[in-house]
């Protein structure tokens, strides 16, 4: 009988394959990293132990890992490469994987950033469809940070397909993936293709914020993603994150494929052009009312859902729709000042002229101005000299006639 746990340099399938060291340990089984001495090459065994297992499901689950994935040819998944059993285990040999899982980056304090987010989600999807157009289609119901690597170039590969399911069974069937990951609908043992596209949402936004989903703020039944990512609800990848954990398959993003290429259309403000920071200066622009300023500088290109977004908000600058009116105004006030001021200038010179020379006619003399009434002496700025004032008592008694002005008369 095989030991529950196998040692550095133990030689298995008849001597063909050397472990060289451990890649993983489940509570089945062990993932071990080994060389194949046949050909020199470096492979990835997976130990099922039969005896350890809890009931013949797991055991189905194991044989069932081999097949599907002897089946499968994808750039993103590891090639079957042989499965035997020995000493009542059963070993799935594949092609080595290298690189670290994303929840060994998570522990090691590394998150994604929204390229390499971007990245996942695309090469993700493309397994997803591949795995979706089977015949049968193929349901991984695994997806997590665990079973997706990183290689070296940056690209991800998927692995553990010791949950897969390749065939819908009516009535549904074993409850089996990852608490948090698992879209709603796997607790009733009904796992769809659409249950992939949750699970690698679950592990998208795990690898943003560090956070596992049941840690994430929630808002009904459904993870709050844009409070998770304290962004806003309108940001192209808060509503594709959301729509990839909707908690009914049916309002879930099935075409994950189309939803990244829509989110990489530049209207759609989500094309990954931007570093992870950039989104966040964004949601740190000033409150809405500063925002709308008219002179304010684009935030966003020019017909992205963001600006619209903001622009939607239809309160606006509450003067700036009037501003080129009142400048015309302005304008227009400034023209007619212009004529208007020798114009009138003129009229009351003539006014005045014409005082001046019926009073002459009439009274004799020009009417004398006093210091208290020369503000209101008819003519007093249209000749200066008529605006001295002059003391009353310089005023000879000779001179005063009796009826000079009404304004002196008042006075006296
Ligand atoms: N083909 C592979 N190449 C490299 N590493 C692998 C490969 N398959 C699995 N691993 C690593 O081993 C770990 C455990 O393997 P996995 O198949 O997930 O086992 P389990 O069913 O116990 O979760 C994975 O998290 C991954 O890091
Ligand atoms: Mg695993």
């Amino acid at each position: 009988m095989a030991p529950e746990r196998l040692e550095v340099g133990t030689t298995l399938g008849a001597g063909r394959y050397e472990i060289l060291r451990p890649l993983g340990a489940g509570s089945q089984g062990q993932t071990l990293a080994a060389i194949d001495l046949r050909t020199g090459t470096h492979v990835a065994i997976k130990r099922f132990n039969v005896r350890g297992a809890e009931s013949w499901k797991d055991v189905e689950l194991a044989e069932r890992e081999a097949r599907v994935l002897a089946q499968l040819s994808h750039p993103a998944l590891p090639e079957h490469l042989d499965h035997f059993e020995e000493d009542g285990a059963l070993y799935l040999v594949m092609t080595l994987i290298e690189g670290d899982s994303l929840a060994e980056l998570r522990r090691r304090g590394e998150l994604l950033d929204t390229l390499e987010l971007l990245d996942l989600l695309r090469q993700m999807s493309s397994v997803l469809r591949y795995l979706s157009q089977r015949a049968p289609s193929v349901v991984h119901r695994d997806i997590k940070p665990g079973n997706i690597i990183r290689r070296p170039d940056g690209s991800f590969a998927l692995v553990d397909f010791g949950s897969v399911r390749d065939h819908l069974k009516p009535g549904g069937s074993t409850v089996v993936g990852t608490f948090g990951y698992m879209a709603p609908e796997q607790f009733q043992g009904r796992a769809l293709p659409a249950s992939d596209v949750y699970g690698l949402g679950a592990t998208a936004l795990t690898m943003l914020t560090g956070a596992e989903p049941e840690d994430q703020p929630h808002q009904g039944l459904a993870i709050d993603v844009a409070r998770a990512l304290e962004r806003r609800a309108s940001d192209p990848r808060v509503r594709l994150l959301s729509q990839m954990l909707a908690p009914n398959p049916e309002q879930r993003v099935h075409n994950l494929t189309r939803a990244l290429a829509e989110l990489a259309r530049p209207s759609s403000g989500g094309d990954g052009s931007e570093r992870p920071r950039a989104p966040k200066a964004r949601e740190r622009r000033p409150a809405p009312r500063q925002r709308k300023r008219r002179n304010a500088p684009p935030k966003a290109p020019r017909g992205s859902r963001i600006a619209r977004a903001d622009d939607d908000d239809s309160a606006g600058p509450p003067f700036g729709a009037t501003r080129p009116g009142l400048l015309l105004l302005a304008g227009t006030l400034l023209v007619a000042g212009f004529l208007l001021f020798p114009m009138a200038t003129m009229l009351l010179l003539l006014l005045g002229s014409g005082w001046w020379i019926v009073s002459s006619l009439f009274f004799g003399g020009a009417p004398k101005a006093t210091e208290a009434d020369d503000s209101e002496t008819p003519g007093a700025s249209e000749s200066p000299p008529r605006v001295r004032i002059a003391p009353l008592s310089d005023v000879a008694p000779s001179e005063e006639q009796p009826s000079t002005s009404r304004k002196s008369r008042a006075r006296r």
